[in-house]
């Protein structure tokens, strides 16, 4: 089958594999898996008093400062970086000094993260990714370079080169990138490629500087990650991804928890979805070090305005009007059932970005050198 016919033939599949998983997680919660999740949530918050260590003291410090240095949205901030780039800098530099920002280590080890991954809302994530992928292949050049940023152990790196090595049957002009900032996820990471043959390359780096010359991405992708950037950093990625996407038709997409995620609807959402796997006593032990952290993250993005989500509404202007860029797919789940806790956006750069990018993009250039970004150019 030639490659153009194979890609609208998993088009096709992966649209009905998003719609299947759509009718899943829409199922409504019945009375016993409300009740096990109201249960476990009164015994650990409640009974036992459990709280998330945050630091109330730098926390309120973070609030009384935050509204001082940035504006109220993401958009703007964006707006702001792209105008002035080294004033955000500076900024961005200033408040961290007063207001250090509290990072949380997310581990993806395999062994216990696989539990969350056979969840249909974290399925509908690959195939989200997948027809992100699809919607731009084949590639004028006839070569796909693809990232994965907040790869983990590179769940969603895997999909993008699975589907690719489909697509070019034998072939190997494509080439795909997994980075993430927790070494010991990326340890992970390679050590499952040993075990499946996978080429992928991965990599340690901030997410808030991608170490590759612009205009090298066909795409650019990042699930369940950016919501841990601090929000103030955020413009610097969202920037980074438009600069390294390639002009002609270069794809990003990005999925994340959105506004309207809380600790419990999260949970509800798991156990109406997926009720079997969490009555498993093997698997509520594994699921303890991924709750541990859930609940962390919660106590700092209700506490911290540096760790406030980004809104669904604002990133869609952040895209459209900051970044100039076309939204070519948005998605919300679940569509029923409760209220819809994730977002997706598939978005297309343009000449109209790239221009709007113009003086962030020298920026980069000045600190190619001293972050020893990858020598890789397309074609190569
Ligand atoms: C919830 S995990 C998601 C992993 C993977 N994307 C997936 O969906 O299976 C979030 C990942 O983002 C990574 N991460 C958090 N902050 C980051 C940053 N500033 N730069 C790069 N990666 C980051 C974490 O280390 C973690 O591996």
């Amino acid at each position: 089958m030639k490659p153009e016919a194979w890609a609208e033939e998993l088009r096709r599949r992966a649209n009905k594999k998003k719609e299947a998983l759509h009718r899943q997680l829409s199922q409504p919660l019945t009375f016993i898996q409300k009740a096990i999740v109201d249960g476990a949530s009164t015994l650990y918050f409640d009974v036992f008093r459990q709280r998330p260590k945050i630091d109330q003291e730098s926390a309120a410090l973070a609030r009384e400062k935050f509204g001082r240095y940035f504006p109220a949205t993401v958009e703007e901030m964006l707006v702001e970086l792209l105008n002035d780039p080294n004033a955000y800098a500076q900024k961005v530099e200033e408040y961290e000094k007063t207001c250090p920002p509290v990072p949380v280590e997310f581990p993806t080890n395999p062994a216990h993260y696989r539990l969350i991954t056979r969840d249909p809302s974290r399925q509908i994530q690959e195939v989200l990714t997948q027809l992100a992928l699809l919607s731009n292949f084949p590639s004028q050049d006839g070569k796909y370079y693809a990232l994965d940023i907040g790869t983990g152990y590179g769940r969603l790196a895997r999909k993008i080169e699975g589907t690719l090595k489909g697509l070019f049957n034998g072939k190997r002009d494509f080439k795909v990138f997994g980075m993430d900032i927790s070494e010991s996820n990326i340890e992970d990471a390679k050590k499952l490629n040993e075990e499946t043959v996978s080429e992928i390359v991965f990599f340690v780096r901030d997410m808030n500087k991608v170490p590759f010359p612009s205009n090298t991405f066909n795409l650019v992708n990042t699930t369940d990650a950016s919501y841990l950037n601090f929000r103030h950093r955020r413009p610097f990625y969202i920037a980074e991804i438009a600069r390294v996407l390639v002009p002609e038709d270069g794809r990003g997409c990005i999925t994340n928890p959105n506004e309207k995620t809380t600790l419990k609807e999260y949970n509800y959402l798991m156990m109406r979805s997926n009720y079997k796997t969490y009555m498993n006593p093997l698997n509520i032990m594994r699921s303890t070090v991924l709750g541990r952290c859930s609940i962390h993250i919660d106590g700092l993005v209700r506490g911290r305005p540096d760790w406030e989500i980004t809104g669904t509404r604002d990133m869609a202007n952040t895209l459209k009007r900051a970044l100039k860029a076309e939204i070519v797919d948005t998605c919300d789940w679940p569509e029923k059932g409760g209220p819809a806790i994730y977002s997706e956006f598939t978005f297309a750069v343009n000449n109209k970005t790239k221009k709007a990018l113009l003086k962030y993009m020298d920026f980069r250039e000045g600190q190619r050198e001293s972050e020893n970004w990858f020598n890789i150019e397309r074609g190569q």
